[in-house]
């Protein structure tokens, strides 16, 4: 009886065996069902990956192709043309030349960027986190990969979306030289707030701040110089 018993229990651990190998082959077999195969789409501008494991190439359009694209837009074109007006206001307060060396902090997409090309700044630099060629470097606004007073201006119109906004500041002014300037636009904001962000640029002094129209929205433009002995 108890040999029965012993040979039961053997087939039992047999067969718990084979089937869990089984399974486990099954398993490393199969397809996981969310990898898409890649197959021809007719609209590859409408398939998106579906999963992790969707390893189908992307379509692959050149820089330049896609900045082209981009700049020949309506809105992009506005835009630019808004910051052409605005820094010609700066080059009429004798402030900005075409040798100016000029930094755009955060400069986004490039517009500013493009606006001083444009009005015949030769030396401009723009950086943002996420980089945009050929018009914007890649570079963390907090920590500029510059030295000490190489540029004569430097701009951005993004202080108030900086996560420490007086290292921004502090940064903006170390790579000016002095005597240069410093210059802001933020959202529309009376002279309070404009005290306050000059607070912020603690080598700097205001020279002027004023409402501005740029990209069709109300801000206020703040322009500070660099003390000469730091
Ligand atoms: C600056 O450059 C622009 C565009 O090239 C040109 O039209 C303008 O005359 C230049 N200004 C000076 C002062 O040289
Ligand atoms: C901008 O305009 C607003 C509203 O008219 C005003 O309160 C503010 O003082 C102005 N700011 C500057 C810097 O002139």
């Amino acid at each position: 009886m108890d040999g029965q018993i012993q040979i039961f229990l053997n087939r039992l651990s047999y067969t718990a065996i084979t089937i869990a190998s089984l399974t486990l082959l099954l398993l490393f077999l199969q397809t996981p069902e969310t990898c898409v195969p890649p197959e021809s789409p007719h609209k590859p501008h409408l398939k998106f990956p579906k999963s992790s494991c969707d390893y189908s190439p992307r379509e692959l359009v050149p820089i330049d192709k896609k900045n082209k694209r981009l700049w020949s837009t309506k809105f992009w074109q506005k835009k630019v043309n808004s910051y052409i007006q605005f820094f010609k206001q700066i080059q009429d307060l004798g402030l900005l030349h075409n040798n100016s060396k000029v930094v755009c902090v955060s400069a986004g997409a490039g517009h500013e960027v493009m606006a001083l090309s444009d009005i015949g700044v030769l030396d401009v630099t723009g950086v943002e986190l996420i980089d945009s060629p050929p018009l914007v470097s890649r570079a963390d606004p907090h920590n500029l990969p510059f030295f000490d007073h190489v540029f004569d201006l430097a701009f951005s119109g993004h202080l108030a979306e900086a996560l420490f906004p007086s290292r921004f500041a502090s940064e903006m002014e170390r790579t000016v030289r002095p005597g240069g300037v410093c210059l802001l636009v933020v959202e529309q904001c009376g002279n309070d707030e404009v005290r306050e962000i000059v607070g912020l640029f603690r080598n700097s002094r205001l020279i002027r701040s004023s409402n501005v129209t740029l990209t069709g929205l109300p801000m206020t433009s703040v322009i500070m110089r660099t003390k000469r002995s730091s």
